[in-house]
């Protein structure tokens, strides 16, 4: 079983690389089967999620070239249209990509119900209204969702609730049907517009993404593209706030700073300073941090992914910080690990209340998801002593060779895998 473990109190100074966004990239990849020509993605994260929807594809007979790790050419020709039952396809979530895809290229579409993070219940009401709405009949049997359309007609959807993966996929699945869609209430997430941007370079017509309002004319046929995903923006807030947790110095490079400007904001609010540059963000936090309120929100506002890691630096900010949850109603899970940290936060319904302490102190606690995970890691970077982390199968899921990304930062960390190695790593650091 693979562990981290970190002696905290290093600050962290230098400098550090941004990868792929990685839920861009998962809708991406599943997008890229709606041509029969070849597509190249670029900048593509090598995480456990990319790597496990990868596999997912080839069962399905999409043809896998992995140029290098950040990059993939895939074919969609020979890809068989259902059904999508495999066991792969239960660990993510995304594969809920492939019903938008496959219905759009093929009008017919049969995938297993998604996993994924266990941070609430997590419906697929609003897709299944959108293909609906599309024309398609959709049921849900044997554990898995299928959908089929004589032909699929453009559409006006109203989607009740901002969802990324319902605005997504029923842009997928409308760039390939007659006519026009307009889904309003749309998610405006970076990736939505990432995604809307891909499916143009292969011939989509699509426009609005990035408002709430996105209109799709349908095209019969998609073609060849070449496509670098965008920087990851959790990834880039997660050292962003690792830097501030830790008092230190972080030029954070490969980021698009419009995309950070929620998790920048709040890093000024509690007395950081942050420095913008074209395609870099410098993090400097040489004063103690101070008490704010937060609330998750869809985007622009302050995102969900990012509510942990706030949550784990307001725990050693000075005074009574909230911290309210309104995406997720499951996302607190890791209060009882900081707790044992040394942490004074009160969960009450969807408000984490939070008395700031001095520090934390070391502790062996376990990641309940990705990014409560990736929170629980900072604050092993800035307790006192050694901290394990367990299960960190969840923080591989979304972050590319997070230990050494650290390390080049100047953090004790390390990821083990036997008792024999977590010692050798405390006599490293005693
Ligand atoms: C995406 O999940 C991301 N996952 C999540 O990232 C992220 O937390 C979330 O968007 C919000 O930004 C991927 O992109 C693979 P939603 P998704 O549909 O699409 C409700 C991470 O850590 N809803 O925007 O599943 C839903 O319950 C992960 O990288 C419905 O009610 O999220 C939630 O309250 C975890 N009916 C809200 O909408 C539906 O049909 C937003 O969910 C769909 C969603």
């Amino acid at each position: 079983m693979e562990q981290y473990v970190i002696k905290g109190g290093n600050p962290l100074v230098g400098e550090v690389e941004i990868g792929g966004a990685k839920n861009a990239a998962l809708a991406i990849l599943a997008a890229s089967i709606m041509t029969d020509e070849t597509v190249t993605i670029e900048n593509l994260p090598n995480v456990r999620d990319i790597n496990a929807l990868l596999e997912a594809m080839a069962e399905i007979g999409a043809r896998i070239d992995r140029t290098d790790a950040h990059t993939v050419k895939i074919s969609g020709a020979f890809v068989k249209d259902v059904p999508v039952d495999y066991e792969s396809m239960k660990k993510i979530r995304a594969s809920y990509y492939l019903l938008g895809a496959l219905l759009g290229k093929y009008k017919r579409a049969e995938v297993i119900l998604p996993g994924g993070c266990n941070i609430g219940s997590r419906p697929m009401d609003l897709h299944i209204k959108g293909f609906r709405a599309l024309g398609a009949d959709v049921e849900i049997r044997g554990g898995a969702v299928a959908a089929s359309a004589r032909h699929l007609r453009g559409s006006h959807i109203y989607l009740d609730k901002v969802s990324v993966g319902a605005t997504i996929n029923i842009m997928m699945a409308a760039s390939m049907a007659e006519g026009k869609t307009i889904i309003e209430n749309a998610a405006k997430e970076p990736h939505v517009v990432d995604v809307a941007n891909f499916l143009n370079s292969m011939g989509a017509n699509i426009r609005g993404a990035g408002t709430d309002v996105i209109r799709i004319v349908g095209v019969e046929k998609l073609h060849r593209t070449e496509y670098s995903i965008i920087p990851d923006q959790i990834e880039a807030g997660t050292f962003m706030f690792a830097a501030a947790a830790t008092k230190g110095d972080v030029m954070v490079k490969n980021v698009i700073p419009k995309h950070l400007e929620a998790t920048t904001a709040k890093l000024l609010e509690i007395g950081c300073e942050v420095e913008e540059f074209d395609d870099a963000v410098r993090v400097v936090a040489s004063k103690p941090l101070r008490n704010t309120q937060v609330t998750t929100l869809p985007y622009p506002g302050f995102p969900t992914d990012m509510q942990p890691q706030m949550t784990v630096l307001l725990g050693i900010a000075t005074g009574v910080s909230t911290v309210t949850e309104s995406i997720f109603e499951n996302r607190f899970k890791y209060v009882d690990e900081l707790t044992r940290m040394g942490a004074a936060i009160k969960v009450e319904s969807s408000i984490a209340i939070i008395t700031g302490v001095d520090r934390y102190m070391g502790a062996r606690v376990s990641a309940p998801d990705l990014r409560a995970g990736a929170a629980l890691v900072i604050a092993g970077l800035a307790a006192e002593g050694i901290t394990i982390v367990d299960d960190i199968y969840y923080i591989q899921r979304g972050y590319e060779n997070f230990e050494g990304k650290l390390r080049g930062l100047g953090a004790q960390i390390e990821l083990v895998s036997s008792e024999k190695e977590l010692q050798k790593f405390r006599l490293k650091v005693s």
